[in-house]
């Protein structure tokens, strides 16, 4: 027999040559039939939709038919026919079916409608459901927009080390990087770890950000932005925490903040509209069987102003808020950090829109971000979306060489590790922009899905690093 050349099942699906040969491989999802004719729905992964494939139970050995179990992989040679009411424009009348890997009933995927903490236990094999075919061909999709967006506007793309010796966010959630020996640690007089003798002769970590290196990018080629690995050693357990996410950091020389928050609306507008163009079947999927809400949401985004107010005035709804009996879990006063809570309020329940929240205090912001004529609120942003909270961070930048001083000896921020920073401030210095945003969060609200966990493939979470 002939060899055909493999179509993919989305092509099969879309094309008209009726009675044309073709060859589709795939997986199988169900099989059902009567005692004269099967059927069996294949997916490879091309799109959510399956194939239907027809077959004659007296055109193949009872032998292959039996192989025919859901997760079992198959190569099916048929005609492509118009197909009568199965919901598709076409199906496979089969002439031939090999059997390439047989998967019996031990197959984790076999029922459906597991929970997705179930699916968690066995996400090597849950890749193969429709959900997380939607959700990763959506992941896909936004990488893919996400690099268009930034090409198209001038931006260049700027890869920042994994492996540093600086604490980006002064926050202390570093994961560290060594080849000591761990049994036989040697330490100074004072009791410190002597890291002379480690790899890089000092002590490092992977990076929980790319902006120190990335402002350095932008005072050079003007705009950069960064798509990569992030790691956060927080012990924090919630669905929208991961100890590795991805992060997208644009940074601008140039930008105030009012040009950041409209990069920030106009990037994550851009990303959206390109799911509701190119990702419509698995969103319709994800629609139909997660969030029904999820498309209504997504336009919604895309064709709303966001709202910007000044964390002061945030802060003044709230407790207006709570004065008329809303109950929050954290409390809230001028300079506590804001909890989800309170985000997903402003955003879902007072002003029924995103939120852009500025100029918050400089004591629960990072050292870099720019002090305001108050000198008590810094020149921060964040984006705050619905279901989400929190989706981007970013500010205005310090650039004062004596402000940005005063500011990292206050923090007691280690001097040897940031002199290179520094320098962008002693050479040339200029006004610039930026802010990161967490692309598993952005994943999270284009497909409508409850846990970060499930919009990664591989999650890696406190005391979990399976697979
Ligand atoms: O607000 P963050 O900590 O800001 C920064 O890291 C800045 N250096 C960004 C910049 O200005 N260039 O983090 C930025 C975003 C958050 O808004 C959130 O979407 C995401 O990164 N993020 C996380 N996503 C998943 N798991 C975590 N543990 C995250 N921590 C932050
Ligand atoms: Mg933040």
């Amino acid at each position: 027999m002939e060899k055909i050349k493999r179509t993919r099942i989305i092509e099969a699906l879309a094309s008209e040559e009726y009675g044309k040969d073709i060859n589709v491989k795939g997986w199988v999802r169900t099989r059902r039939g009567s005692k004269s004719v099967n059927f069996i729905a294949l997916n490879d992964g091309s799109t959510i939709k399956n194939i239907q494939v027809v077959a004659d139970v007296d055109k193949f050995d009872d032998e292959v038919l039996r192989k025919i179990t859901t997760g079992a992989c198959l190569s099916v040679d048929g005609k492509l026919v118009q197909s009568v009411g199965s919901g598709q424009n076409v199906e496979l009348q089969a002439t031939a079916i090999e059997i390439l890997g047989t998967c019996g009933p031990e197959y984790p995927m076999q029922k459906k409608g597991q929970s997705f903490e179930y699916m968690r236990q066995h996400a090597h094999m849950r890749l193969r459901t429709n959900t997380f075919g939607a959700v990763f061909r959506i992941r896909h999709n936004m990488a893919m927009a996400i690099h268009r967006y930034f090409h198209e506007h001038g931006f260049y793309y700027f890869h920042t080390p994994i492996i540093t010796a600086s604490d980006c966010e002064g926050a202390g959630q570093m994961f560290q990087v060594t080849t000591k020996n761990l049994y036989d640690i040697k330490k100074d007089e004072e009791g410190k770890i002597d890291y002379s003798d480690d790899f890089f002769g000092k002590s490092t970590s992977l990076t929980v950000s790319g902006q120190l290196e990335g402002e350095l990018g932008a005072t050079a080629l003007g705009a950069i932005y960064t798509f990569g690995p992030t790691f956060r050693a927080e012990n924090s357990n919630t669905p929208r925490h991961l100890a590795e996410f991805w992060m997208i950091e644009p940074e601008v020389a140039f930008y105030d903040i009012n040009d950041n928050m409209d990069l920030a609306e106009d990037f994550i507008k851009y990303c959206v509209r390109w799911a509701l163009d190119n990702c419509a079947d698995d969103l319709e999927f994800l629609n139909k069987m997660i969030d029904k809400q999820l498309l209504e949401r997504l336009h919604f985004v895309v064709e709303h102003d966001f709202v910007r107010l000044t964390y002061t005035e945030g802060i003044r709804i709230l407790e207006e808020a709570v004065k008329n009996g809303r109950k929050f879990e954290f409390p809230i006063y001028w300079g506590a950090d804001l909890a989800s809570e309170h985000e997903r309020f402003l955003v879902e329940e007072h002003f029924k829109r995103p939120v852009i929240l500025t100029d918050y205090p400089k004591e629960i912001k990072a050292f870099y971000m720019k002090l305001n004529e108050d000198g008590k609120t810094v020149r921060a942003m964040d984006v705050l979306f619905p279901q989400i909270g929190e989706i981007i961070g970013g500010s205005e930048r310090e650039e004062s060489y004596d402000k940005l001083m005063a500011r990292i000896q206050e923090l007691n921020i280690p001097m040897k590790d940031m002199w290179w920073y520094l320098d962008t401030r002693r050479f040339g210095t200029c006004p610039h922009s930026g802010f990161g945003l967490g692309f598993e969060r952005l994943i999270l609200f284009v497909t409508g899905m409850q846990n970060i966990r499930d919009v990664i493939p591989f999650p890696r979470t406190p005391k979990s690093a399976e697979f």
